[in-house]
């Protein structure tokens, strides 16, 4: 296999730290460069097991720093970029849009300048991945998927920062012929996953029996993926992909938020030894989220097909497994909700 640097933005986040794993284990003779701002979603903690990894490094650093950017381009002269780095939360984007705009917008623009750069005299075997998601396809009704053709939608600050940087990536493989490609992808859930998205709250709300903040009536969709299956599928694409095309990546597993919240409710009354039905009473109706698309459903047959990537976990498997994980490190639950994990950084790895 060729020796290759591969900068992975991102990756002290919930999904960059599943990818980083993945590849710094799967591939011992690629070197892979963590880049990460450690803003509040950013937790090194992630990635403890890595850290002595000799084809692993973490850089700290900002995406929205062009300079920055190109200096490290230059110098590390990387083969290829999975660039997973955002902000990522749909109600932050509906209290503060601008972050939305300088990091997912700016940030991406800066890195695709930086691999133009650098790859604009050969970019043979060279490739610019950018992750992204099914929310930029917009809402669904009860019918239908959204698919690699279906148009843009956008209708929270984060999902139109999203298909704004979708759309710079694309622009750049037209005007400039930078090899770069593009993956959307469902909801994802598993193992350290930041406790403001829905399934981590839940599950250390019930822990700790606080109410359960449903928005509306709980009846919008979600399409759920096994976090480590979305990390397989951008290894395949990454690997596999045709430069310049999009994949769509989920799981055909839809569920209504109340009907997941229930089943998460009847799991944990079982593993807490509590009385069946005891979690539902925790359950609160509140005001729905501004804008709050109703339903989203990914067709991934086209990476099924081209690729032969299939999810490898049962949703009702995988949420028992990601509440068994959760159970565990309640260490990890009470670093992140208390903040201790901020300092991690500092004490770890400056000190080096
Ligand atoms: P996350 O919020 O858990 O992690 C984001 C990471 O990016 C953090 O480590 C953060 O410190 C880092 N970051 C933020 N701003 C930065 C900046 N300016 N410079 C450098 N690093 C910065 O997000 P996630 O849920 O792991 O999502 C990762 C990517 O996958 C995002 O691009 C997101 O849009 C996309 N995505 C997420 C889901 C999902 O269900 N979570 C689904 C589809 C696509
Ligand atoms: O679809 C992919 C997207 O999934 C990703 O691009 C985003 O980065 C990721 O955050 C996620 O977005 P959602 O808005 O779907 O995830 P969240 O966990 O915030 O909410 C899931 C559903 O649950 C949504 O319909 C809103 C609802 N919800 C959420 C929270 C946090 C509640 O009812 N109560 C809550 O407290």
């Amino acid at each position: 296999m060729m020796k290759k640097t591969l900068l992975i933005t991102g990756g002290a986040g919930f999904i960059g730290s599943h990818v980083v794993r993945l590849f710094v284990n799967k591939y011992p003779d690629y070197h892979i460069v963590n880049l990460d701002k450690l803003t509040y979603a950013g937790n090194l903690a992630n990635l403890k097991d890595l850290e002595d990894k000799p084809n692993y490094e973490f850089v700290k650093a900002d995406i929205v720093d062009s300079e920055a950017m190109l200096n490290l381009f230059r110098e590390r002269q990387f083969d290829g970029v999975i660039h997973l780095a955002a902000e990522s939360h749909v109600d932050r984007s509906i209290s503060n849009p601008t972050e939305f705009v300088f990091t997912n917008v700016i940030g991406t623009v800066n890195l695709l300048n930086a691999a133009r750069e650098i790859w604009k005299d050969n970019s043979e075997g060279k490739l610019f991945y950018h992750i992204s998601t099914d929310e930029v396809y917009g809402s669904l009704g009860s019918e239908g998927m959204f698919t690699e053709t279906t148009g843009y939608d956008p209708h929270s600050p984060y999902s139109a920062s999203k298909a704004s940087s979708d759309h710079f990536v694309r622009a750049y493989h037209d005007t400039f012929e930078l090899p770069a490609l593009v993956s959307n992808c469902s909801n994802n859930y598993g193992s350290f996953q930041f406790p403001e998205k829905l399934i981590p709250l839940f599950i250390n709300n019930i822990r700790n029996n606080k109410a359960l903040p449903v928005y509306g009536k709980g009846e919008n969709i979600r399409d759920w993926l096994w976090v480590e299956d979305h990390a397989r599928a951008i290894d395949v694409i990454f690997h596999q992909g045709k430069v310049g095309e999009t994949y769509n990546i989920g799981g055909h597993n839809e569920w209504t938020n109340i009907d997941l919240i229930k089943l998460m409710c009847a799991i944990m009354d079982r593993k807490l030894g509590r009385e069946s039905g005891t979690s539902e009473k925790l359950i609160t109706y509140v005001k729905d989220r501004a804008g709050h698309d109703l339903r989203y459903a990914i067709d991934s047959t086209k990476l099924q097909n081209e690729l032969g990537w299939v999810p490898s976990l049962q949703f009702e498997e995988g949420l028992e497994k990601t509440i068994d994980w959760y159970l565990a490190n309640e260490e990890w639950m009470n670093n992140v909700t208390s903040g201790d994990y901020q300092s991690y950084y500092e004490e770890q790895y400056q000190k080096r």
